[in-house]
């Protein structure tokens, strides 16, 4: 049988700094951890549209679409902020979320116990923090239509549209009451039903799925205003919370500094089941191309890494080794490396991108 197939898409800014260290981890996997993978590299964002005039080919969307995973950095940067938006590199990334029917996109929010004390909330708020965001990821205000700026009157108007079918909200409903019942069993959902009619149909839709095929998991709903102040309030009290494309990911970089720092949240944006059984997936940090470190070696790699974790979780059925992972990041990070983002203490000297990579590498070995 041939290896797994993983390409991956470096991207922007500290996009491949990030990226060099999770290449590490797949070295290390093929000497040693023994995993395979059949790896290939391409552009995606700025670095493309650099070479090719345009933020993703169509040879790159293609073969986005043959391998089993797609691995990816971050886009963007201040030099492509004045193209026209269909050339813009987050373009590139919205594509690929689109064309491979990414729905649902998996962010999680953990607390490290040794970063328990480096969050901007009090310890007791946020130690032993596991929440999981579903967030919706091919529609809503992202991608609704009309959009656009158009001329009316004398002055322009700026419009997109909030959009959601009763499907797409049944389908990532689902996947995230699938998910409460191996976490907390517990769903919050997240609208603005009191303002909106698409939440409205969000809050029924996801109510009905619950009462149909999934009455054993407890149901909240809530506004999305209220959830970001619970999140920074108490937000131990969330096990699972599913929202719409716009809401989720708001709070996603919310619920980032929960953990520290944005430098240490992944992400997995999954669809439906491949012919092989795999789902459509994509791994990418939460975090975006950082052009204020970029280039310095100063970026956290532990969100990109913890992505390939998720991988390794949901796309390759090694759970075993996704928490062989987490626990290397653990092990480095109780060991009081930090990089510079996680630095609050006076006199600890941060270490690089690549030293957190390679400390995560050696823990890797220490863990044989
Ligand atoms: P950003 O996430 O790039 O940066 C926000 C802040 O967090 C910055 O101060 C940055 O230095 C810090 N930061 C982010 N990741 C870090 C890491 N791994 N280690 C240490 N510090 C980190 O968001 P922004 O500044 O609003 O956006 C910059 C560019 O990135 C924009 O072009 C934006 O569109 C793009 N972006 C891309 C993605 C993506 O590719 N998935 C996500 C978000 C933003
Ligand atoms: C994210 C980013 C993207 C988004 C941008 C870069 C298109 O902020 O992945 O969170 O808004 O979805
Ligand atoms: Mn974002």
């Amino acid at each position: 049988m041939s290896n797994p197939s993983l390409l991956i898409l470096p991207g922007d800014g500290i996009g491949p700094e990030v990226m060099a260290e999770v290449t590490k981890i797949i070295d290390w996997y093929g000497a040693k951890g023994g995993l395979k993978f059949d790896v290939s590299e391409d552009l995606v964002g700025g670095s493309a549209y650099d070479k090719y005039g345009v933020p993703l080919t169509d040879e790159t969307m293609a073969k986005a679409q043959e391998v089993d995973a797609v691995l990816l950095g971050a886009v963007g940067g201040p030099k492509y902020d004045t193209l026209d938006f269909s050339l813009k590199p987050e373009r590139g990334l919205l594509r690929l979320r689109k064309e491979m029917d990414l729905f649902a996109n998996l962010r999680p929010a953990q607390c490290f116990d040794a970063l328990a004390d480096f969050s901007s909330l009090k310890i007791d708020v946020v130690a032993g923090l596991d929440l999981m965001i579903v967030r919706e990821l091919t529609a809503g205000l992202y991608f609704g239509e009309p959009r656009g700026i158009f001329e009316e009157g004398n002055e322009r108007v700026g419009i997109n549209t909030q959009r959601y079918t009763e499907s797409e909200i049944d389908r990532v409903a689902r996947s995230a009451f699938e998910l409460a019942r191996k976490r907390g069993n517990k769903v919050t959902s997240v609208e603005k039903a009191n303002v909106m009619e698409s939440g409205v149909l969000w809050r029924e839709v996801v109510q009905k799925v619950h009462d149909e095929d999934y009455p054993d998991v407890e149901l909240n709903h809530m506004y999305a205003d209220n959830c970001a102040m619970q999140l920074v309030r108490a937000p131990k009290q969330f096990d699972v919370i599913v929202t719409d494309n716009m809401f989720g990911d708001i709070l996603s970089d919310c619920a980032a500094m929960l953990t520290g720092s944005l430098g240490m949240l992944p992400s997995a944006s999954l669809g439906a089941p491949m012919a092989n059984g795999r789902p459509k997936a994509m791994y990418e940090p939460v975090h975006g191309s950082a052009p204020d470190i970029a280039g310095q070696g100063k970026a956290n790699p532990i969100a990109t890494i913890l992505s390939f974790a998720m991988a390794l979780r949901y796309s390759f059925d090694q759970g075993a080794e996704a928490d062989r992972v987490e626990a290397a990041v653990e092990t480095v990070l109780a060991s009081g490396l930090r990089t510079a983002d996680l630095l609050g203490e006076e006199g600890v000297q941060p270490v690089s991108t690549s030293e957190m990579g390679d400390a995560i590498v050696a823990a890797l070995d220490a863990s044989l």
